[in-house]
Formats: structure tokens, sequence, C-alpha cells
């Protein structure tokens, strides 16, 4: 987990992590799927089959969602059990510490309902094993008794649907990965869907909006809702005390900028390890443990929350001998782009 020192320094993290912003979540989750803004295709395939389970009146298959930290994933989950009108439970991969606790999950769901495993590729293997047998023919093994008169007992279970999310479905076992009838990739958001996603968090602020204000915000949010609403947030603060209480585009810069967030939304620690590379290493390649080591953060927050977005928008390069520095990062930085010498 990341702390509280390095969500405190680092605006632009994925990751939610007080409580705080955990309520300010709740009141910003669109509830359905036509308030759903962006993903389109994710969207487009869901409706399909949740048309089609309520239809035919059965659960809806087991749906997988991946992709980084704060692009919607548990708020899809909760979107489609509001789309089936089921009750949905949340539980976490690590929350679930030994098959007991899942078969008291599981014991709890009536039939249609939705249990929402997040981080479910940090499931502890023998839940994991338990799970296949539930989600495949919905029935768990369990094994009662002690010493010589211990015995396998057959508990049933209604049908029901997983919900499973995971910043890592590469490290999702295949067994696992396979019992999901429904695989959905969540990608980065369009700037116009973040511009969309910023006035109506606004909207429900209360807050006084320009539309270039908007943009500017969502042009550096990282492809990303979570952040886009965190920005926001502070944004507005800013103007609050700044500008009138409105959030025109000269607001949103002098606030971005005092976050140093820069023009790309880049961060602190983004801009830390480009340089390092380029600094540091003419430009690469660097394994992740050194990188990690240097920026000061842990290798999982590297891999999960900073470089997927640095790689996506073309910043870095993944190679089989470590993470290199590309021309843009050299411009974006204002450094001479390198001849290699190596
Ligand atoms: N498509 C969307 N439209 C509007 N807001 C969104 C959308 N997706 C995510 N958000 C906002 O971003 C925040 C983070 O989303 P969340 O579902 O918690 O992400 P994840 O589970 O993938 O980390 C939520 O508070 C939600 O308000
Ligand atoms: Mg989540």
């Amino acid at each position: 987990m990341v702390n509280k020192m390095t969500f405190d320094s680092r605006v632009v993290s994925g990751s939610s992590e007080s409580l705080e912003e955990e309520i300010i979540e709740k009141n910003l989750r669109p509830q359905y799927l036509s308030q759903y803004i962006g993903q389109t295709s994710v969207k487009k395939e869901l409706s399909i089959y949740i048309e089609a389970a309520k239809g035919r009146q059965e659960a809806l298959d087991h749906v997988l969602l991946y992709g980084p930290p704060g692009l919607g994933k548990t708020t899809m989950a909760m979107v489609v059990a509001n789309e089936m009108a089921v009750d949905i439970r949340t539980t976490s991969g690590p929350a679930i510490e030994k098959p007991g606790d899942l078969v008291a999950l599981l014991n709890d769901l009536e039939a249609g309902d939705i249990l929402f495993i997040d981080e479910i590729h940090r499931l502890p293997r023998m839940v994991e094993e338990m799970l296949y047998s539930a989600m495949e023919d919905f029935y768990v093994d369990i094994i009662v008794g002690q010493g010589p008169s211990t015995h396998p007992v057959h508990f049933p279970l209604p049908p029901f649907t997983l919900i499973g999310a995971t910043t890592r479905a590469g490290q999702l076992s295949a067994p696992l990965r396979d019992r999901f009838g429904i695989v959905s990739h969540m990608e980065y958001y369009e700037i116009k869907d973040l511009k969309e996603i910023v006035t109506r968090s606004a909207d429900i602020f209360d807050t006084k909006i320009h539309e270039d204000g908007a943009l500017e915000i969502a042009k550096r949010s990282r492809g990303t809702p979570r952040i886009a609403n965190r920005l926001l947030k502070r944004v507005r603060d800013y103007a609050q005390v700044q500008a009138n209480g409105v959030v025109t585009r000269e607001a949103a810069d002098a606030a971005l900028k005092m976050l140093k967030v820069d023009k790309k939304g880049l961060d602190t620690v983004d801009q830390r390890l480009l340089k390092l590379l380029i600094t540091g290493y003419n430009g690469g390649p660097v394994g992740l443990s050194t990188i990690a080591a240097n920026v000061g953060e842990e290798i999982e927050t590297i891999e999960d929350m900073v470089e997927p977005y640095l790689l996506q928008s073309g910043f870095l390069q993944r190679t089989p001998r470590g993470r290199i520095a590309t021309s843009l990062a050299y411009q974006h930085l204002g450094y001479p782009e390198m001849t290699n010498e190596q």
C-alpha cells in the first residue's frame, strides 16, 4: 500500500487513499450506464450482456475489469449492480484471508447478486482455488471435522455474478482468468470525456466552471477520472480563495502549477523518474528496482501507478533490459537529446 505521505506528495497517484476521498468519490460516482462517461466499447458490450441476462432472468456471467487505478472499475461494478437491480457485496483480494472468509461472503448472496472482489490478483491461493467451483458450478467443498474424521461437505450456492477488478490481468492465474465469461479492459480516457467528467463533478460540487477551465484540468489528468476529480477539488479551493470561486483556465493553470502538475499532467514523481533515466543513465535502459530505489517509491507503485501512463503517452519505453526515456521525454523536460555513446 502507498502510505499517507506518498499520497500527500503525489496528487496524481491513481489510487484513493483517504476516507474523505472515498466519501467524495461516492457522491461523484455515476449510478447507471447512461451516466457513465467514456469507455464506450466496455459500456456497449456490458449493456448487451446485461439486457440479455435480465431477459432470461439469469445471473450475469462473471465479469473481469482490468486497467490502471482510477479508471472507473469499482464504479462500473456498482453500475452493473444497479442496471441488473441486484445487491452487491464489496471486498478485496487481500481482505479474504482464508477459505472460510470466502464461504461467509458467498453464503450471504441471493440468486443474481454480485460479489465484487477488488484487487483480485491478490487473493490467497487457497481462496482462489475455492472460487473455481463456486464460479463454474455454484458450489464449494468445505472441509469439516478434525483428524481422521475430516471430510468434505458439498455446499451449494445460488447462481451469482463475480465481478473482479485488477490493475494487473497478467498476474491472474489462467484457471481464474478463464472462468470469467466477460473480460473488459478499461482504457485511459480521452480528453473530451475527462472534460465532461470534470464539468459534471463541478456541477455536483455546485462550482462554477468555464469550459476552458474544465479543458485545462482534463488535459492534465493523466487520462484518469479519479485524478481529474482530485485536481478539480484543488483548483476549486484555489479559485475560491484567489478567483471569485470560478474555475477559469487561468485559475486552473495557476493551481496546477502550484501543485507541480505540468502541462502534460506529469507530477514530481514522473519528472524525477524521467530525469533519473536521462541524467543518471544516459536515457536507459534501467531496471525497475533501480528506478524504484532512486525515485523513492515501491516497485509496485511505479509499475501500477507511475509507469502505465508514461508508457501510454510515449515518454517511456519498456525493453527486455529495462526502461528507456524516449525523445519525447527529452524534449518535454528540456534536455538535448543524447547521441548514444554506449
Ligand atoms: N466514467 C466515469 N464517469 C464519471 N466519473 C467517473 C467515471 N469513471 C470513474 N469516475 C470517477 O472516478 C473515481 C474513481 O473511479 P473508481 O471506480 O474508484 O476507479 P477504479 O476502481 O478503477 O480505481 C470515482 O469516484 C468516479 O467518480
Ligand atoms: Mg477501485
